[in-house]
């Protein structure tokens, strides 16, 4: 019987065990958790989500509080268009997250950078050219471009000197967004080095509409395994999205898949950003607790706990602060929703808002309960304590059971 350490993920002449951590953003996969998966072999990614309030956290910076001070008086304007990115700090906070994360770096395995195009910043263009390059220049082994076709990213990093030694790759969940994507890059002759296929069970927003239940992972892979060797493409393929024990990675490993990508696991780590009472909520949910909808603002649905505190929030939008969200015209679908409410309910006072959440503050704070659709299943990871409460895992304890499992089983802890 195989064991996911029977396989390796092979770059060029490096091997690493085949097991990825996904990014989760803001600070959920935080540079610890991506540090213990390099450490043992594997790749782990920190996510640049709300990179200036992660710099402020982790390195006592005030980029947020700076940007809020200048825009103060934009506060009570509905018209969000002149709230802009610094590009210098945005750059400043970049190299910070990242270079003091490989810094830190210890171990065979490598560390990843998830960079979201659905951070459009007021500047969708010069922002992402900024946290592209800024990333490479602070080292970072690797970036995954995630939540958007990210048609012309590749072009924005052309010109980097490392732009043909780190490894880029993208997360699709469709042959045709990969056809889009390899089509789009074709002239700068340089493939992805790996594509993550995530399936409609991972957590976070969702690559599918609300039919998300027809679409399965296993037929995706095998659709984009087949594109590929039709077009004579040799690209490490990487499952993404349910996978929960060692044993569904061992089968996506023998049909096709380089390496797996998981994260719902590894949300009750110690390592893991959310706080411990939101890991006990996390570890509490029954299926029927698990939902998907459209609250976020950027379009895409949503996998998440019922109970997310986000969820029906009326708090008003936070944009000078944060505006993460903001399109090229400085338009964020939470402000319209927000606005609407604020004409039935003009003091403003106990507004709901059910339809959008300002994703931004409420990621911040961790507010929305984001996660895959086997949550339910991590009580069976860990024991239960005295006080009803669950048993955190470590990050290395989770990893090593996806690595030597056999026959579905769920190693506890000691
Ligand atoms: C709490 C949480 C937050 C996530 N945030 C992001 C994110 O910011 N960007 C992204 O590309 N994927 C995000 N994801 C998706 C994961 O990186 C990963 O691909 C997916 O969840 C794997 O499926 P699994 O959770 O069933 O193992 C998130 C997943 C979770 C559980």
């Amino acid at each position: 019987m195989k064991r996911v350490d029977d396989f390796r993920l092979k770059f060029g002449k490096k091997e690493l065990v085949p097991l990825i951590i996904g990014g989760m953003g803001v600070d959920i996969s935080t540079a610890e958790l991506a540090l213990e998966a390099a450490r043992l072999g594997g790749i782990g990614h920190i996510s640049d989500a709300l990179i200036h309030d992660v710099s402020d956290r982790r390195f006592d910076t005030s980029f947020v509080k700076g940007k809020t001070k200048f825009y103060k008086s934009n506060i009570a304007n509905s018209d969000k268009s002149s709230v802009q990115f610094d590009l210098g700090q945005l750059a400043e906070a970049t190299k910070l997250h990242v270079g003091k994360t490989m810094e830190a770096k210890r171990g065979d395995g490598m560390v990843f950078v998830n960079v979201m195009e659905k951070l459009t910043m007021n500047s969708p263009r010069d922002t992402l050219e900024v946290r592209l390059n800024s990333a490479l220049d602070a080292g970072i082994d690797g970036i995954t471009l995630s939540a958007g076709l990210h048609l012309g990213s590749f072009g924005l990093m052309a010109e980097h000197p490392r732009f043909r030694d780190a490894k880029l790759g993208i997360i699709v969940s469709s042959v045709r967004a990969l056809q889009l994507f390899l089509r789009k890059t074709a002239r700068l002759n340089r493939l992805p080095d790996f594509v993550i296929i995530e399936g409609p069970l991972a957590g976070g927003h969702l690559g599918f509409g609300m039919d998300w239940a027809k679409y399965d992972l296993a037929t995706i892979v095998a659709e984009i395994a087949a594109f590929l060797k039709t077009e004579q493409l040799d690209i490490p393929l990487v499952a993404a999205g349910g996978i929960f024990t060692g044993t569904d990675a061992v089968n996506f490993l023998e049909n096709g898949a380089a390496a797996v990508q998981v994260a719902t696991r590894f949300t009750v780590a110690d390592e893991c950003g959310l706080p411990p009472e939101d890991k006990q909520e996390y570890f509490k949910a029954s299926e029927a607790d698990i939902i998907v909808n459209t609250i976020s603002p950027t379009g895409y649905p949503m996998r998440m706990l019922k109970n997310s505190p986000a969820i029906g929030s009326g708090i008003r939008p936070n944009c000078e602060s944060y505006g993460y969200l903001l399109d090229t015209n400085g338009n964020c679908a939470y402000i319209n929703a927000y606005n609407a409410q604020l004409v039935i309910h003009p003091d403003g006072k106990n507004l709901s808002v059910q339809d959008k959440t300002c994703l931004c503050t409420h990621m911040r704070n961790y507010n929305v309960w984001t996660c895959g659709s086997l949550t339910y299943r991590l009580k069976d990871t860990t024991r239960r304590l005295a006080d009803g409460s669950y048993q955190g895992l470590s990050a290395e304890h989770i990893f090593r059971d996806y690595q030597f499992s056999v026959d579905n089983q769920l190693l506890l802890p000691a």
